[in-house]
């Protein structure tokens, strides 16, 4: 057990990613093993602003490994993207007792953390956004949960573009990064795929893409468009009015947030959450737990916020190269 530190505060901040509340068991457990008292903060930062904080027990947390969202509750929070507001943080964690703060989110809230650690609080970030966009880390929770969702409704639309022989966009999210996008469009065999590390907005060529196909005998033409690439209701009625083919367009939304975790993410939130405790065992705070090399380890929160997520090279795979034309 580490001396310095008796009780660790835990909230989940930001957009909710499916596997919140398996990492959120296993912070509270493993702490609670080690000898450790847990409070739970209610709504992210917003929450802790409103001293939203609960003791946490072994049982508080049963039941919850396989259920979507978060049992905490989540927020996007502007006040905490101010001096006044991050120094109020300190401030009422403090006053609640809380030696070290788990913060299980994306990007924006480990930015949070970092500006508390910065007031003298110990911190340790777990990655947890559908999108996959945090800096040094292979693997966030929630993407595989969100990629199947995806993918799933994606196979359901191609059955409907087939047999009306239509062009169908399907609008995924990933506001940081186009993960989504690519990872659905490669397993859906969409022919098409539009995201801000791959599209260079020539509008024409998918339009040349689409004329291609259907001279070749395609009934569909599945175009997987990240949401940052513009609007899909729009681009839908372009491609109509100069190909003449019907053009439908889906957005996909919020649904891919939802839902019950994958395994995966049910592994990998567990892993991280574990991991986080026995980083506060060893005195190594300040850290965010990372996956690299398929293991987890532990690295500097400010180096994660420093740095910037950049795709690997395999994952620009065109999937069109390996769609039939
Ligand atoms: O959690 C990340 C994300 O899903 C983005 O892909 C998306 O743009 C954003 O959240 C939308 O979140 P909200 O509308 O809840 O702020």
């Amino acid at each position: 057990m580490n001396s310095e530190i008796k009780t660790i505060g835990v909230l989940t901040s930001g957009g909710d990613a499916p596997g919140m509340n398996a990492a959120i068991r296993a912070v509270t457990r493993t702490a609670i093993t080690h000898g450790y008292a847990v409070k739970g903060i209610r709504r992210g930062y917003h929450g802790l602003l409103k001293e939203e904080i609960e003791e946490l027990h072994s049982n508080s947390v049963s039941d919850i490994i396989h259920r979507g969202g978060t049992v905490l509750g989540t927020a996007r929070s502007k006040s905490m993207m101010t001096p006044e507001g991050q120094d109020r943080a300190a401030y009422i964690l403090k006053k609640h007792g809380i030696d070290c703060l788990v913060a299980i989110g994306g990007d924006g809230s480990l930015k949070g953390a970092e500006s508390i650690m910065k007031r003298g609080i110990p911190v340790i970030g777990i990655p947890a956004t559908i999108d996959m966009d945090v800096a040094c880390t292979e693997y966030t929770i929630g993407f595989d949960t969100a990629v199947n969702t995806a993918l799933d409704a994606l196979d359901k639309i191609r059955d409907t573009s087939a047999s009306h022989e239509r062009v169908s966009i399907i609008e995924v999210m990933g506001r940081g990064a186009g993960y989504i996008a690519l990872w659905v469009g490669l397993a859906g065999g969409a022919e098409d795929v539009l995201c801000t590390e791959t599209y260079d907005g020539n509008e024409q060529v998918i339009i040349d893409h689409i004329i291609e196909n259907r001279a070749l005998g395609k009934r569909h033409h599945m175009i997987v468009n990240a949401e940052i690439i513009g609007h899909s209701d729009e681009l839908a009625k372009r491609i109509e009015s100069v190909t003449g083919i019907e053009t439908r367009a889906t957005i996909l939304g919020y649904l891919q947030r939802g839902g019950s975790p994958t395994c995966r993410d049910r592994v990998a939130a567990s892993i991280f959450g574990e991991m986080a405790v026995e980083l506060i065992d060893q005195g190594e705070v300040n850290k965010v737990v990372v996956l690299q090399n398929s293991l987890p380890v532990g690295v500097d929160i400010s180096v994660v916020n420093a740095s910037k997520q950049v795709m690997e090279e395999a994952e620009y795979l065109n999937p069109r190269r390996l769609v039939r034309t």
